[in-house]
């Protein structure tokens, strides 16, 4: 079956190679992208959709989420927002809230949140663990993410549980927890920070996430300068998250590399904290990832039409670097770029995963902050409600 859409003001790839179309039309053949071109030179197709001149581009690859977990930290918020500062700390209580649920109840949290994020577009999405912390939780949460999300990172290494001894939990998470949750994950993650992981010890974790066949990723520089940057850098990792707090060598550092920086706008303004420089970060040629950064504790959204906004109206991006970052980005920050199943893009031959905006432009997304615009959405060919 073939769908040809038409009518499109605007097409935003996001493909080098195709750029962006006015005046534009695609068909959608099974899970894949069968043509595109001009409106006015269209094929035949088993059916026709007129989208009377609005904008297409490729759903969002949202690639740093916490999505499986229970429980509320509003009151948390609130004090923040009344000047009490963020600190690692507050992750225990989500631990405790999702130790106490059942499968299923996560579960649906879990596929309510999804169900959200697609709404506003985001056709990808990662999840983590973390708010496990013991064997049998962090386990749980793997499996429950890879139910619910294309992508799982294990991040047993998010905090030290209380009452665990330190050595004893690192040992843990390097051992038994990371072959039980290797069969889920496709990342390895650590919060390397001050009240969390040390510099030396997320090594540990992810050099044993690496000797596992894990890809590595680190939360880093989101309160101070942890030197999660520098480690994510020296070991290679495919991308380091939050940056916020950087030093010209870090950004340096960073250019010279291929990790990618993922800005999560969401946890920079519920947060309070220092704006990730990812105007300087762009200037520098430092390759971008933008996310939601989905958790009950800095970053409870789960829209990329708002992170795409504020990486423009407060970041400082231009809207063509926003939305590179929020597509094409993603995909590498995922490692799902470079091949015939590569998401992020609309490309003949590639998934048709994509969103079409009630809109005439992307331009609208930060033009018009906070207006839903998405209107329609399919992933991999299909439509998705919205
Ligand atoms: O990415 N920084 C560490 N982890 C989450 C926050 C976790 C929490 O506070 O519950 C983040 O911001």
């Amino acid at each position: 079956m073939t769908l040809l859409v038409t009518g499109i003001s605007e097409l935003r790839t996001q493909d080098d190679a195709t750029g962006i179309l006015t005046d534009a039309a695609l068909v959608i053949d099974g899970e894949r992208v069968a043509w595109i071109g001009s409106a006015s030179d269209v094929p035949a197709a088993d059916q026709c959709l007129d989208v009377g001149g609005r904008a297409v581009l490729p759903g969002w690859v949202d690639s740093h989420t916490h999505l499986v977990f229970a429980g509320d930290r509003s009151a948390e918020f609130a004090a923040r927002m009344a000047g009490e500062a963020y600190a690692a700390g507050g992750i225990q209580a989500t631990v405790d809230a999702t130790r106490v649920v059942s499968d299923a109840e996560l579960t649906a949290h879990a596929e309510g949140l999804r169900a959200e994020a697609a709404r506003g577009g985001t056709t990808t999405i990662e999840a983590k663990t973390g708010y496990g912390l013991d064997l049998a939780s962090e386990t749980r949460l793997a499996r429950i993410g890879a139910d619910v999300a294309d992508v799982v990172t294990f991040l047993g290494a998010h905090l030290i549980p209380t009452g665990v001894d330190r050595r004893d939990y690192l040992d843990l998470v390097i051992g038994p927890m990371l072959d039980a949750v290797r069969p889920y994950s496709s990342f390895i993650d650590v919060f390397c920070e001050s009240g969390a992981f040390t510099v030396d010890e997320s090594r540990e974790v992810l050099e044993a996430g690496r000797a596992a066949g894990l890809g590595l990723k680190i939360h880093g520089n989101q309160l101070g300068h942890s030197g999660g940057v520098a480690l994510a850098v020296e070991l290679g990792a495919t991308s380091v998250d939050h940056v916020n707090h950087l030093t010209a060598a870090d950004i340096d550092a960073l250019a010279a590399s291929d990790v990618v920086a993922t800005v999560l706008p969401g946890a920079d303004l519920s947060t309070r904290e220092w704006l990730a420089p990812a105007r300087e970060l762009a200037d520098a040629g430092v390759r971008l990832a933008l996310a939601t950064n989905t958790n009950p504790g800095t970053s409870f959204t789960t829209s990329m039409p708002f992170c795409v906004a504020t990486a423009v109206l407060q970041h400082r991006l231009s809207l063509d670097e926003a939305l590179a970052a929020a597509t094409t980005g993603g995909a590498a920050a995922l490692g799902l770029d470079g091949d015939a199943d590569a998401v992020g893009c609309i490309a003949v031959g590639g998934l048709a995963s994509l969103q079409l905006l009630d809109a005439p432009s992307a331009a609208h997304i930060p033009y018009r902050p906070g207006v839903p615009l998405t209107r329609a959405v399919w992933r991999r060919g299909r439509r998705v409600d919205v």
